[in-house]
């Protein structure tokens, strides 16, 4: 059986054009016109999209399903939160495993979320490795992580199991030697303690110090030295997380124009449409993540970095705790409260809506920024990320001219809020295909629990792909 999308408009990173899509077998079989009388003697399914826009499903390469926090766990598994992607017209992730056990490899972790994952996951899924330490076990052991489809790892510069500078440079060299890539949370781990303990010392307890104990300036310097210890692993493959703010934009630019290749920079949706005024809400605590929101000045310079390609990644960093509960935690104190907030369903309508309707971006660049650059970069790329004939036919109607306001009520995850209450977005999702078969229809799911995949990612042949990846 052949299922036709006719008289959409199919729009790619680099143009947008009116024609039909067929679908044979989960994957894009052609693209072109009148299909429908082409494939007249044939079984045929038929969805109009007609004055719809036809795009890539989203490919979100930063969630965290289930994420074990040690004194909290995110209350989204991987069957609340992709449902909720698949809902909001994410089709794909790529989920950053939570650390393990002190002490413990990354197979671990890897078996651990595939125990996860498996069962539940509604749409296509693949991993990224967590690396807590780093010794010769953990640096041979990434080749047989990259074997078994795990292309990336993340280091965070914070937190727990910080990595110091020589263990950031053995990763580096390493994954660069495996045409891997290195993903990096951030922040100065020291300058960020030493400010917590100041404010919270001094009865400075309220969100908005969560905010000031987590500077511009404590993000963009441990940027800076993420890229310049991989300009001295030879201009090793680097992938800054959750960038957030102007200084570190700046430091990525400054490394670009010295000549440094291999740079990818992530940036989430969060950090596009809000600011740390929330945090002087009375529900300021919903907005506690890391890096913090920050100013009007900061979101803006996102917005021209992601329109003249600085910034080559729109993500969300999904990692959802119940305001009612979970974040009551930090209600006396900021410090106690979990890091992290939804976001994978409300991505997708907010790029467009903010970007796209509001002219800051166009149509094609949000394709690529959403689907095919983190595609590309993690991996996933022709089989996702774009609609072409042999890929899978994981896509996405949507009606650019009917309004809906964000609200909880209208959700799919297991969180009890949006960040997002009372927004205002221009465009509506009508429906939602993975490999051929609606997973979401008018804001309902009609997937199935555990019909996503693993996505067993590849290395990508590099050469110098920052530089054709705008
Ligand atoms: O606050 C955040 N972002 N929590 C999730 C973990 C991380 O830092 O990415
Ligand atoms: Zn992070
Ligand atoms: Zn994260």
């Amino acid at each position: 059986m052949k299922t036709i999308v006719k008289n959409g408009k199919i729009v790619s990173p680099s143009e947008t054009y009116e024609a039909d899509l067929c679908i044979e077998n989960g994957v894009i079989s052609c693209i072109g016109t009148n299909l429908e009388q082409k494939f007249a003697s044939d079984e045929v399914q038929v969805i109009d999209a007609a004055g719809k826009y036809v795009l890539p499903g989203g490919v979100d390469v930063h969630t965290h399903m289930d994420l074990d926090v040690g004194f909290s766990r995110a209350v989204d598994d991987f069957y609340d939160g992709t449902v909720a992607a698949a809902c909001g017209g994410t089709t794909s992730i790529v989920d950053h495993m939570a650390f393990g056990p002190a002490g413990c490899n990354l197979h671990h972790q890897l078996n651990e979320y595939h125990r996860l994952a498996d069962d539940k996951a509604v749409i296509d899924y693949g991993f990224h490795g967590t690396v807590q330490h780093v010794n010769d076990e953990i640096l041979d052991e990434l080749e047989s992580m990259v074997e078994d489809g795990v292309p990336s790892v993340k280091v965070y510069l914070t937190y727990g199991f910080k990595i110091n500078d020589d263990g950031v440079l053995e990763v580096l060299k390493r994954m660069k030697e495996l045409n891997g890539i290195t993903a990096f949370h951030c922040e100065n781990h020291d300058v960020v303690e030493h400010l917590k303990k100041v404010y919270s010392e001094s009865g400075k307890t309220a969100p908005i110090y969560h905010a000031k104990s987590r500077p511009n300036i404590a993000e963009a310097e441990a940027v800076r030295r993420v890229l310049y210890l991989a300009k001295l692993a030879g201009d090793a493959p680097v992938y800054i997380v959750h960038l957030s703010c102007k200084e570190s934009l700046e430091a990525v630019e400054e490394a670009r124009k010295a000549g440094q290749k291999n740079i990818f920079v992530e940036t989430c949706t969060q950090y596009l449409t809000m600011t740390e005024e929330k945090y002087k809400d009375e529900d300021g605590l919903k907005y506690i993540m890391s890096p913090p929101l920050r100013t009007d000045a900061d979101r803006e310079a996102l917005w021209k970095g992601l329109e003249n390609g600085e910034i080559q990644i729109v993500a969300t960093d999904h990692c959802p705790f119940n305001y009612g509960i979970e974040k009551q935690m930090g209600k006396d104190d900021f410090t106690k409260c979990p890091n992290g907030a939804p976001g994978v369903e409300e991505r997708m309508i907010l790029l467009f809506s903010e970007g796209v309707m509001k002219n800051r971006i166009s149509l094609n660049r949000f394709v690529e920024v959403a689907c095919t650059n983190p595609a590309k970069v993690y991996g996933l790329y022709p089989k996702k990320g774009i609609l072409e004939p042999g890929a899978d036919a994981d896509l996405i109607i949507l009606d650019p001219e009917r309004e809906q306001t964000l609200t909880h009520a209208n959700m799919h995850g297991a969180v009890d809020y949006t960040a997002y209450e009372g927004v205002p977005v221009k465009g509506y999702i009508d429906l939602v295909m993975q490999r051929g078969n609606v997973i979401a229809k008018e804001n309902r799911f009609t997937g199935a629990r555990g019909a996503g995949e693993f996505i067993h990612r590849k290395t990508r042949d590099l050469k110098d792909e920052s530089s054709c990846l705008r």
